[in-house]
């Protein structure tokens, strides 16, 4: 294990209990390592294997998967049952209802902000409500291939609405709840959307998020940049396109939980359905439309190292193939299991590890709409007491959160039912994984440590680059083929780069060591320093702008920001709140800044670059600074001590 900003490495070995072992899918190392081979050195029998396991309309006409990672050698590809149609809610849904006889079963159990407010889902139900839901889009024009905006919270028509979409083969693009109208607009914009569903709001804790508003202001951004854009192509008349797919309906949901009524919601009823009254009236059948195996499923954004998110494309069925393995053999996934994953579906652990890999092996989960320390501390262990919870995934930042606390929340709660732990979202350090492992899996539940990207739903391997593909690896990032190449596959011509840096110990062992790039990873989320800096800069005073990563107690690393403001500008706590609030406004309350700092100037070389390495130690207190010989005015660096922020 590699604690964050040292060297510090444990070589203690934890093996499963053996009760465990026994009746688990890969019951040992052996079994592991053959699995492992077949699957590098016989990939298409391997994966023919599990793809048996689902239902496909035609069968692939070539081999199972087919790529070129090398850029030297033409266009980037991967390919994956080529020829075979089929479709991703059929195979998660009607399979279960009709070939397993699982109808009964329960899939979700929904726990809402309030432990008041819950309701269990059985794939049965599930079906007919996505079936409605299809109708219903279907009914409001949406067609194969269209982009579907979702911003809705933590709520069961979450999942309607993104398995409605793969079922009539609409492409979803779920835009995480608590992001600002501006990201929603900018993800709405890139991926052309033409329909937005969301809901009236959502009690996040004791906070009321009004969404429907948030979604409101966005579509009005989207329709005032469309316009700009509109202006500057002509005098064209044909190149009217972008004006054509903007957002004319937008599908509502009322949240019943909320104190206000939709008379306070914003309405106008010339573009906004309200999800009530039309799901009503449309029937509960609704046959799927049978996809090729590239067609697309979703695009998810995640932050790019230069700034605009990246639209990350997975297809159909390389990303059914996918999670459903590595849900079954990670989770070791039993029927009797009660599965919680505290992600939000928003991200991309959320889409993987709550909808499509639980639901592709009829598994029944926990959908938790609410937070850690809502209505108290110990609700995680209290929702685990309540559901029987069997396989519980969450993420180093909410592990820290909570240890805080103690353990005299966790001892209220009967928590034996839990068997095995998981982790995911940044490297766990010792003392957070000691805590789960002992206080929360009281040492007879392994846990999974697991890493993976937006772009790679899960990779078994901890390597920093990829010599071959698996199904569920990205396809391409969604209208820019060149920047996907250029991302993750120039560095090392014939790799994939994953942008992780790792090491390999003694014992054969990866440890994930964090991000290379210039991202930061903020409570598992990953955080695009350029698209900070160009929020920070936009504002009157701000001349200039760089934005490093601090270690943080419990989310891991936070941001820490460095501005240099335009002359006769005061630097104060009014500009410093301004700016945290900008930052919030333009990205979202994840990405509000820990500490800005005034820097009247920037370590930069010669050439102009800012030295981030310096900033980064400045902003850690490490007066060790090393080589400055290529910096154009080492005084700066003097004058920025002076300054630094201590607390935030
Ligand atoms: C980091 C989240 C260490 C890593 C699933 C990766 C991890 C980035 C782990 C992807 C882990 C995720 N150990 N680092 N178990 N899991 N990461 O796209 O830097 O939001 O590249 O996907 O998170 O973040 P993303």
């Amino acid at each position: 294990m590699v604690v964050p900003g040292s060297q510090h490495i444990e070589d203690k070995m934890y093996h499963p209990p053996e009760g465990l072992q026994k009746d688990a899918h890969v019951p040992d190392f052996n079994c592991y390592l053959e699995l492992y081979k077949k699957s590098i050195e016989e990939p298409d029998v391997f994966w023919k294997e599990v793809a048996s396991d689902f239902y496909w309309k035609k069968p692939p006409t070539g081999q199972i998967l087919q790529y070129n990672f090398d850029v030297t050698k033409g266009n980037i590809y991967v390919k994956c049952m080529e020829g075979a149609t089929t479709n991703m809610c059929y195979n998660v849904l009607d399979r279960n209802v009709k070939d397993k006889n699982l109808g009964e079963r329960v899939a979700f159990y929904w726990e809402g902000n309030s432990p008041d407010h819950h309701e269990a889902i059985t794939y049965g139900q599930l079906l007919g409500q996505v079936c409605r839901c299809s109708n219903t889009l279907k009914q409001m024009g949406v067609r194969k291939g269209d982009r579907v905006a979702i911003y809705l919270p933590m709520i069961p028509e979450l999942v309607y609405t993104m398995l409605a979409c793969t079922r009539i083969g609409a492409v979803h693009s779920i835009v995480f709840a608590g992001f600002s109208a501006e990201s929603l607009c900018e993800r709405i914009m890139d991926s052309q959307c033409s329909i937005l569903v969301t809901a009236d709001g959502v009690y996040r804790g004791e906070k009321l998020i009004n969404l429907k508003q948030i979604a409101d202001e966005a579509l009005e951004k989207c329709r005032e940049k469309c316009l700009a854009r509109l202006q500057t192509l002509l005098p064209d008349p044909y190149q009217t396109s972008p004006i054509k797919n903007q957002i004319k309906s937008r599908l509502s949901i009322p949240q019943q939980n909320l104190l206000h009524s939709r008379r306070q919601t914003p309405w106008d009823a010339a573009c906004d359905v309200c999800w009530e009254e039309v799901m009503g009236q449309v029937s509960e059948q609704c046959e799927p439309e049978w996809l090729d195996a590239e067609d697309p499923l979703f695009i998810l954004y995640t932050s790019g190292s230069t700034g605009k998110p990246k639209g990350v494309l997975h297809t159909v069925a390389g990303y059914l193939l996918y999670t459903s393995l590595t849900f079954k053999y990670v989770f070791d996934h039993q029927p009797d299991d009660v599965y919680w994953c505290t992600a939000d579906i928003g991200w991309i652990t959320g889409h993987s590890y709550i909808t499509y890999g639980p639901l592709a092996n009829g598994a029944t989960s926990v959908l938790f709409e609410g937070i850690p320390v809502h209505p108290h501390v110990g609700r995680f262990w209290e929702v685990i007491e309540k559901y029987r919870v069997t396989k519980f995934y969450t993420a180093p930042t909410a592990i820290r959160l909570l240890m805080k606390y103690g353990l005299d929340p966790v001892q209220k709660y009967d928590l034996s039912s839990l068997r095995i732990l998981g982790t995911v979202g940044e490297p766990i350090n010792p003392e957070a994984w000691h805590w789960y492992h002992e206080v929360i899996g009281q040492k007879r539940c392994p846990v999974v440590d697991t890493f993976w990207q937006t772009e790679t739903p899960r990779s078994g391997l901890l390597l920093q680059v990829f010599r071959r593909p698996w199904p569920g690896i990205m396809r391409t990032v969604y209208g820019n083929q060149e920047r996907f190449e250029s991302t993750y596959f120039k560095k090392f011509p014939g790799f994939y780069v994953t942008g992780d840096g790792c090491r390999r110990d003694k014992d054969g062992y990866y440890w994930i060591a964090g991000r290379i790039d210039d991202m930061i990873n903020v409570s598992g989320h990953l955080l695009s320093t350029a698209e900070v800096e160009a929020s920070l800069t936009d504002h009157g005073a701000v001349a200039e702008a760089a934005v490093v990563s601090r270690p943080h107690a419990v989310k891991g690393e936070c941001l820490y920001c460095f501005v240099t403001l335009k002359d006769c500008r005061e630097f104060n706590r009014t500009l410093v709140d301004e700016l945290k609030r900008q930052v919030r406004e333009k990205i979202g309350p994840i990405a509000t800044p820990d500490f800005i700092q005034n820097a009247p100037g920037l370590p930069k070389t010669r050439s102009g670059k800012i030295m981030r390495r310096v900033l980064r130690q400045i902003a850690r207190n490490e007066k060790d600074l090393g080589d400055l010989s290529t910096m154009a005015d080492p005084k700066v660096v003097e004058v920025l001590f002076n300054h630094r922020c201590e607390t935030a």
